[in-house]
């Protein structure tokens, strides 16, 4: 899970009047959210990639791990003086720390003026409004515990954008019971087919080529929802059949209980749909992951695994994990890395377990100190970036199709079909074309390559 930080330039141009800086941590649905917030302000706000200059600082939050929680309050007490220089200046906090800590924020930090949740998020030109009307703390973070969530239509991509991001689905019920999604996020619930359609078409007309539909478990769409819809696959199918010569498809992320036969069959079948999959695993002993609700065991991962590799045999697997879960023993945790050792993932994006309020696992025993769950973490990195390494080398001397999605000077940087990024060298025009690319060297998560004419 990467966290990053977005300069609202960046985001859709806006033409207000008045100045918005967007700052983005946490997962890709949050860079989503981001621009829906920028595509909603448009008419007020214009992006500045300034903070100084800016009337309104929106900063959208993350939840996932205290680590993500705590970046908030850095940069909030960063913010201070800020404020303090402009008295005017109007700060707001959205996404999954918006929603957690709901008005308890304005306690912690009275300079924050607005604090909106992922839901709430159509209703914050009027929080805007009410601020302007001079009420001082604005909030909206009711989780809405029926279905009734409104998708926001059509975010605009960053100008320039080869790649497209499009939410097919909210909220999440798998309670996972290390997990803090599905209390940010509320309830699992679909978006209609015919929007994605339609987003995807406006996606493709703007030059977006590589496009990755988003939601916390994929597999399960369609199922819950006011309007219960075509399953994944059928979504896959109907995308691939209306827009597949257009764009290469992609997908995240998925559950490994909800992976069906029918969605593996998509990668052989689906011409768009790339072969990489990302399907995380969490842990390698099977009463861990009873312990995480994951209802899944390790011989059925296994299966799937040899199932997509004897049907796709190219495919990318890649994968997350905890380590030091409560009650995880050194067992347990060699056990975890034996399935790296028989997975030979691509990549693995690891994590030390971190408690999250009013999850199951908080009141679990048999936590693990800290400096046990950073040898671990070290130990697995070290095996991981090995075997992630020989898999990457398996590429050199390949010629691929690479879709070159930005420069810096005569630095290319593009993608492959399997999600390795390339580095190669050419002219700024080649941003946005597939190109026959010759693998020349790989190293830990990328590879360099010539373009071959
Ligand atoms: N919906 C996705 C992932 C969501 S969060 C899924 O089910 O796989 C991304 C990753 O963060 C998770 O896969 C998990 O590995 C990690 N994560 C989630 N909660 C965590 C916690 N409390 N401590 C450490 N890592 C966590
Ligand atoms: Fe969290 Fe589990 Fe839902 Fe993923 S599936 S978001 S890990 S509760
Ligand atoms: Fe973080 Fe919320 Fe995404 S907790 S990972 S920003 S759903």
């Amino acid at each position: 899970m990467k966290s990053l930080v977005t300069a609202s330039d960046n985001i859709t141009l806006g033409l207000g009047p008045k100045k918005c800086h967007i700052i983005t941590f946490g997962c890709q649905m949050n860079e989503y959210d981001s621009q829906t917030m920028a595509q909603l302000l448009k008419d007020e706000y214009q992006p500045t990639a300034f903070i100084e200059e800016a009337d309104l600082i929106l900063i959208n939050t993350c939840s996932i791990r205290q680590k993500a929680e705590h970046k908030l309050y850095s940069l909030l007490g960063r913010l201070k003086a800020l404020k303090k220089k402009k008295p005017n200046l109007k700060i707001g906090v959205a996404g999954c720390v918006a929603q957690q800590l709901g008005n308890k924020l304005f306690e912690k930090m009275p300079h924050v003026d607005l604090v909106i949740g992922p839901q709430g998020l159509y209703k914050l030109p009027e929080l805007l409004k009410a601020l302007e009307n001079g009420i001082k703390h604005v909030s909206e973070t009711a989780l809405a515990s029926d279905f009734k969530i409104p998708f926001v239509n059509a975010p605009l991509p960053k100008s320039g954008q080869v790649r497209g991001f499009v939410t097919i689905m909210q909220g999440c019920d798998n309670f996972c019971t290390y997990c803090i999604v599905p209390y940010v996020r509320g309830r699992e619930t679909s978006r209609p087919s015919n929007d994605i359609l339609n987003e995807i078409e406006s996606l493709i007309k703007q030059g977006v080529k590589d496009i990755t539909l988003l939601g916390q478990n994929v597999n399960s769409y369609g199922k819950k929802g006011p309007h219960k819809d075509i399953s994944f696959p059928k979504l896959l199918t109907l995308i691939d059949k209306n827009f597949g010569k257009d764009i290469r498809l992609r997908f995240t992320t998925s559950h490994p209980k909800d992976l069906s036969d029918e969605l593996i069959d998509c990668f052989v079948e689906l011409k768009s749909l790339c072969e990489h999959l990302h399907l995380p695993v969490q842990s390698g002993s099977d009463k861990i992951l009873k312990a995480m609700n994951r209802h899944y065991k390790i011989e059925h991962y296994l299966e799937k695994v040899n199932r997509l590799r004897k049907i796709c045999p190219e495919i990318t697997i890649t994968t997350d994990i905890i380590v030091g879960f409560p009650g995880e023993s050194h067992d347990d945790f060699l056990r975890t890395l034996d399935l790296l050792k028989t997975v030979r993932f691509d990549q693995a994006f690891a994590f030390k377990y971190s408690e999250r309020p009013g999850t199951a696992a908080e009141a679990f025993k048999n936590k693990i100190p800290e400096e046990i769950k950073s040898e671990r973490l070290t130990t697995l990195l070290e095996l991981q970036n090995q075997i992630g390494l020989e898999q990457y080398k398996k590429m050199e001397t390949k010629t691929v199709k690479v879709l070159i999605e930005s420069h810096q000077g005569k630095k290319l940087v593009g993608r492959t079909r399997g999600n390795h990024i390339v580095n190669l060298t050419g002219n700024e025009e080649l941003v946005g074309r597939l190109l026959n690319v010759y693998i020349e060297r790989a190293c830990h998560h990328s590879l360099n390559g010539i373009i071959v004419h």
